[in-house]
């Protein structure tokens, strides 16, 4: 075993490698999040034994009614893959502390209760039929652990709790082959990393898989940061994670969340804004608790990996970062990050078959429709790119299309001028606005 490093030494070193590790997940932008646990049985969120205050004993009792039929991860890692999802995470162990996995020092787990099978191994086996990365969501927060609480303010306690997070973490690591991702969750009831022993615990999971990706939740800054249920930018690699229908995580009765459930255009909306802000989506499923993904999540992710396929690169592949991806608002920019292409999204069609961007000081070679590649006519007057024979009905069914500028070199760009009536010159405000 390596001799462990100090704080700024780990950080210098683990930042030294990033590029290498992270480029497939700069590149992959999007990935499904499943939570799957047996919260999903009573069907009222991942936290309820938290919020209903349900006891140990009566919550084990749930564990022998978790059924998940067999096949059904093939079915979320064949969904996450005609999503056009390049990467899976699923919780192999949320807060209620059950392991979806053939756990040695977690006898609260799959094997004994339930199914009596292995989730994770069907799940890594899935990715690698499918081809995705392999993320696995590991809690450090356990309502199930008798020292999962008493580890606050119980020397014994904690160590003993620090040493069953980093075993079951490093069966995660050991037992199933190469993984991509390690996505903590929950730092309750220490708070820090100091108090969670993050710092050595984390370099010793790295030494089992060096290429791996560590998310921010163990208190540490580690690879990437992860907004949740909000995409802002922000200055390092992020993820934004988001329920499908701001509700829950864990399966609720999916009669009834149909009417918020994401719909493919709103997906879409979320990933552009994580084009040009610069991260990644991971939206997430709670399967049913036959492990079935409910209706009102296949449609729209079906329809999305169908766009993907017909306009996945405007949407793939490390993207600039722009500030202001263009004022109107039913439409949006992502670029490729050498600039010199631009990809126009409609989340409205401009019926009318005309259509202006103002603001680029050079005109574009071309324009054309990504789907097919069919050229768009327009006409440039040094600021404003005026197109007038667009198709007048979306051209693309799921009614969000994508225009493609190439130009020659990265243009200049100055954002849509406020003041129209100077048609592009540059405007100072007054030093003084006593008239
Ligand atoms: C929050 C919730 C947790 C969920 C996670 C996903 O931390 O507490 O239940 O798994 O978000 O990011």
């Amino acid at each position: 075993m390596k001799e462990l490093l100090p704080k700024a030494t780990y950080e210098s070193e683990i930042a030294a490698s990033r590029d290498r590790r992270m480029a497939w997940w700069r590149d992959g932008r999007l990935g499904l999040f499943i939570h799957y646990g047996v919260f999903s049985v009573p069907g009222r969120g991942e936290w309820i034994q938290a919020c209903e205050g349900i006891s140990v004993e009566e919550y084990e009792k749930l564990a022998d009614l978790f059924l998940p039929k067999v096949g059904c991860a093939r079915e979320w890692v064949k969904l996450a893959k005609e999503t056009g999802c390049t990467y899976a995470v699923l919780t192999t162990r949320h807060h209620e502390g059950f392991s979806l996995w053939d756990s040695r020092v977690n006898p609260f787990n799959s094997i004994n209760f339930g199914p009596h099978r292995d989730i994770v191994r069907e799940f890594t086996d899935a990715c690698r039929e499918y081809g995705l990365k392999i993320g696995l969501y590991s809690s450090l927060m356990d309502w199930h652990h008798p020292d999962g609480w008493r580890c606050a303010f119980d020397r014994e306690a904690r160590r003993r709790f620090l040493d069953y997070i980093e075993a079951l973490n490093t069966e995660l690591l050991t037992n199933y082959g190469k993984i991509d991702i390690l996505w903590h969750d929950g730092n309750a009831p220490m708070e820090t990393a100091e108090g969670w022993d993050s710092l050595a615990r984390n370099q010793r999971l790295r030494a089992l898989q060096p290429d791996i990706i560590i998310n921010d939740r163990s208190g540490l800054v580690e690879d990437f940061g992860t907004l949740e249920g909000a995409i802002n930018g922000t200055d390092r690699d992020w993820e934004a994670c988001m329920t499908f229908n701001d509700l829950s995580w864990g399966y609720v009765d999916d009669a009834q969340t149909k009417p918020y459930a994401y719909s493919c255009q709103q997906i879409l909306k979320m990933i552009n804004k994580c084009c040009y802000s610069g991260g990644n989506l991971l939206i997430n499923i709670g399967p049913r608790p036959d492990g079935s993904v409910p209706e009102d999540a296949i449609r729209p992710l079906c329809q999305v990996g169908k766009w993907m396929q017909r306009n996945g690169a405007a949407a793939y592949g490390q993207k600039a970062i722009l500030p202001d991806p263009y004022w109107v608002y039913i439409c949006k920019f992502s670029a490729e990050s050498d600039r010199k292409t631009y990809y126009l999204w409609f989340f409205v069609w401009p019926t009318g078959g005309e259509f202006g961007v103002g603001g680029f000081r050079q005109p574009p070679k071309r324009i054309s429709l990504l789907k097919d590649g069919s050229s768009i006519p327009f006409t440039y007057d040094g600021y404003r790119i005026q197109m007038t024979q667009l198709p007048r009905n979306c051209p693309d069914e799921s009614g969000l299309a994508v225009l493609k500028f190439e130009f020659a070199a990265p243009p200049d760009y100055i954002p849509s001028s406020r003041y129209p009536q100077l048609n592009g010159g540059v405007y100072y405000p007054p030093s003084d606005n006593r008239l």
